[in-house]
């Protein structure tokens, strides 16, 4: 190990002082960065990071199911990711005689790994800057005409670029289409779950801690990827083989410490720092709260029923989640907003950029308009995003006759032709098999309820938007009275004698009268004719201003840190292990320990439950050399910009080794999807030393840990700086 003078290493603090960084960025772009994250306390150099001439780091990131990002750290295709990002898989294997949900899941041997199908994960092979070509032969084009040629350059980019190989391909617009970059994936098709801890332990604090700190969530779950004979990806098959990767993390066993470098790679979903600011007064005030109140309805109910039996709990608990989560985070994006003055904040900036067009003609030309035109979109248009939001909140979100409606659509649709290609019996057992899966997960009682909740929060806040006939006819109550006595959709046995007896007359019978069917072609017909369009409209208007008013950025505030919204893509934030105190009076600790948990089990709530034998290892204080200074941390916060998408994502220290996973951010700090606040800010990581005192200690899973590369020995930097009686070595 070279040595590293005191002198360098507590000037090395020094910067840490600097505030941390906003934004999310590009891989391929690191380069630029390289300076100020070494200044940072890094070690590593851009291409450790990114390379596509080399394995780095980015080989060793995926996107998980589309959603959440998970990384490897084992040569055998052993992937982490948190427990929320691979709950309906864990879900989907349980029953009640096999309760994964609430005792976990471990495979002691490769045998007994649970393939899912449909589950993806997909590594980045490269991104590259496509700006020049997508413009390309554009000059002189406008509208319909420019659009057309646009698309066709992007078509012909990719077919280019994954000609002759097993790569797909997509080209993205990147700050409103200012940048379009291309991103090369290798999609594994073979993901088989491994490993996860109890919901007691990876969905520790439930509800009532989710976006919160102080946090003691062990969220993470073990997955592993499989590939063909030829370590390509390959749909699932028993002679698949583990998945040699490129590049797989070390896991850092080293003390960590307040104030060390910190980077976070993974693949952020959706911000949107560049709203003008009545369009973030409208989210704010109307849509926001609206959708709020529907998921309130939903979940009253949900959460009774959960709390009535174990079958309910196992059924709805991916559901209610799912719903809980966005409900919980836009409460805290709304607190955090107010509380900073958000809209002010805007107003400010607005003025500042409009000033700033004004002292050059050319600018004044492009861009003095642009906020006020932002502005007067949102006005026009709000009415239809409201509609657009509270019909995803009522038809896609809440009771599931929808759901069941929307799936049995498809079939109505392609009805005739079945029959033609003499295909029905064939579809019929589709349906069947379909219906099994769905009436799994599915209480009528409890859909009836939500039903009629959900309706009339739906009826009271459409009222001076325009509500449907449909709903107007009859109350809620009624609508529901007929639905769950009458249609065949939500109910098994009556599906079952319905498929039983399936022909011509019986489905016209069905198309015409089925109660829950009626609703749904009537209510989306509106959606899809009327809404629709219009929120198409708003976005692609409001994305043509976004993408001038953002040129406006880039080109009058050059020497401004700027960075392209999140897109899923993958991206790079970093910052360091740090505290927060958001809250006048009060500060948060960076970290959090087992005895937390113990503490919070003993207040009785059930979201603090613990089964019997993790409540007696944790008071056993069996750490299995996995605490630091006799404490085992579960989780910490950091200053690094992070948003849903990011689950999952691999915490990487200053030596590029695993420290943990990202799952969550304070709710404080929820508000960063609009507007980032390097004093709130905080994403949370549950600590790794945590993740496999897990694994080895509770589950016993020692055949994991074997295959990971531990990375021992205790942080210098501490000793050096901190106590410097040791520092003699
Ligand atoms: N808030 C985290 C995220 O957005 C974790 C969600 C899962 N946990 C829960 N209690 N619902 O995904
Ligand atoms: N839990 C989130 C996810 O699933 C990450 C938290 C956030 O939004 O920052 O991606």
């Amino acid at each position: 190990m070279k040595r590293i003078s005191l002198a360098l290493v507590c000037m090395m603090f020094s910067f840490f002082q600097v505030s941390a960084e906003e934004g999310m960025l590009i891989p391929s772009l690191i380069k630029a960065f390289e300076d100020d994250m070494q200044a940072m306390g890094m070690k590593l150099s851009a291409e450790d990071i990114y390379s596509v001439n080399k394995s780095s780091m980015k080989d060793a990131i995926m996107h998980f199911g589309g959603g959440c990002t998970a990384e490897l750290v084992s040569d055998q295709g052993l992937l982490l990711t948190n427990h929320h990002c691979g709950y309906s898989q864990v879900q989907a294997h349980s029953s009640l005689e096999n309760d994964y949900i609430k005792y976990g899941f471990w495979a002691k041997s490769r045998d007994q790994e649970l393939a899912n199908p449909s589950l993806t994960a997909a590594r980045m092979v490269r991104i590259e800057d496509m700006t020049a070509a997508v413009f390309a032969g554009t000059e002189g084009l406008s509208g319909q005409a420019y659009d057309d040629k646009i698309k066709a350059n992007i078509k012909e980019l990719i077919a280019e670029a994954i000609e002759g190989t097993h790569y797909e391909a997509a080209i993205k617009p990147f700050n409103y289409g200012n940048e379009y970059y291309m991103i090369v994936q290798e999609i594994f098709r073979d993901v088989r779950l491994v490993g996860a801890p109890p919901s007691s332990v990876g969905k520790f604090g439930g509800d009532t801690d989710n976006w919160v700190w102080p946090r003691h969530t062990g969220d993470f779950s073990v997955f592993r990827i499989y590939a063909g004979a030829d370590n390509k990806p390959a749909e699932y098959s028993p002679d698949n083989k583990p998945y040699k990767p490129l590049h797989y993390f070390p896991i850092s066993m080293k003390d960590r410490v307040a104030g060390e470098f910190t980077m976070i790679y993974g693949f952020p979903g959706k911000t949107q720092q560049h709203l003008s600011s009545e369009h973030l007064r409208y989210i704010m005030d109307t849509e926001r709260p609206a959708r709020i109140a529907m998921r309130e309805q939903s979940l009253s109910v949900i959460d009774a029923s959960m709390r009535s039996s174990d079958l309910l709990r196992i059924q709805y608990a991916s559901k209610q989640a799912r719903i809980a989560n966005g409900w919980k985070k836009w409460i805290g994006q709304i607190g955090g907003l107010q509380t900073v003055d958000a809209i002010q904040i805007k107003l400010d900036r607005e003025k500042v950029y409009n000033d700033m067009a004004a002292t050059k003609t050319e600018w004044q030309m492009k861009y003095s308009g642009i906020v006020s035109e932002m502005n007067q979109l949102v006005a026009e248009y709000k009415g239809s995003d409201f509609a657009y939001g509270m019909a995803i909140e009522y038809m896609y979100v809440g009771a599931e006759s929808f759901k069941r409606s929307r799936d049995f659509e498809k079939f109505v649709n392609k009805y005739e032709e079945l029959v033609e290609l003499g295909e029905l019996d064939e579809a019929i057992e589709g349906l069947r098999k379909q219906a099994k899966g769905f009436f799994k997960n599915y209480d009528e009682a409890t859909d009836r309820k939500i039903f009629i909740k959900v309706t009339e929060e739906y009826i009271r806040r459409m009222q001076n938007i325009g509500l449907s006939e449909l709903l107007k006819e009859q109350t809620a109550e009624e609508l529901a009275n007929d639905i769950y006595s009458n249609s065949v959709l939500i109910n098994e046995a009556r599906f079952e004698a319905f498929l039983a007896g399936l022909n011509d007359s019986t489905m016209a019978l069905f198309s015409k009268n089925d109660p829950a069917f009626k609703l749904w072609k009537g209510m989306s017909a509106e959606f899809y004719q009327d809404v629709i369009p219009g929120v198409r409209t708003f976005n692609a208007k409001m994305d043509q201003l976004l993408k001038v008013y953002v040129e406006g950025k880039l080109e009058m505030f050059p020497n401004e840190n700027h960075w392209a919204d999140a897109n899923s893509t993958l991206r790079i934030t970093y910052g360091k292990l740090e505290g927060s105190a958001p809250h006048d009076g009060m500060a948060y600790t960076e970290h959090t320990t087992l005895d937390g948990i113990i503490a919070k089990n003993n207040s009785g709530e059930a979201d603090f439950e613990l089964l019997p034998d993790f409540r007696a290892l944790a008071e056993s204080k069996d750490y299995g050399g996995y605490d630091q200074d006799g404490e085992l941390w579960v989780c910490f916060t950091g200053s690094n910009h992070t948003t849903g998408g990011n689950s999952g994502s691999p915490v990487i220290d200053a030596e590029g080794n695993l420290i943990g996973l990202n799952f969550d951010r304070s709710w404080e700090s929820t508000m960063s999807d609009f507007m980032f606040d390097a004093d709130r800010c905080r994403n949370i990581t549950v600590d790794v030393r945590y993740v496999l005192w897990i694994i080895d200690k509770y589950a016993g899973a020692t055949n994991l840990i074997d295959e990971m590369t531990l990375v021992k020995g205790k942080s210098k930097r501490k000793k050096r700086c901190c106590r410097k009686k040791k520092c003699k070595k």
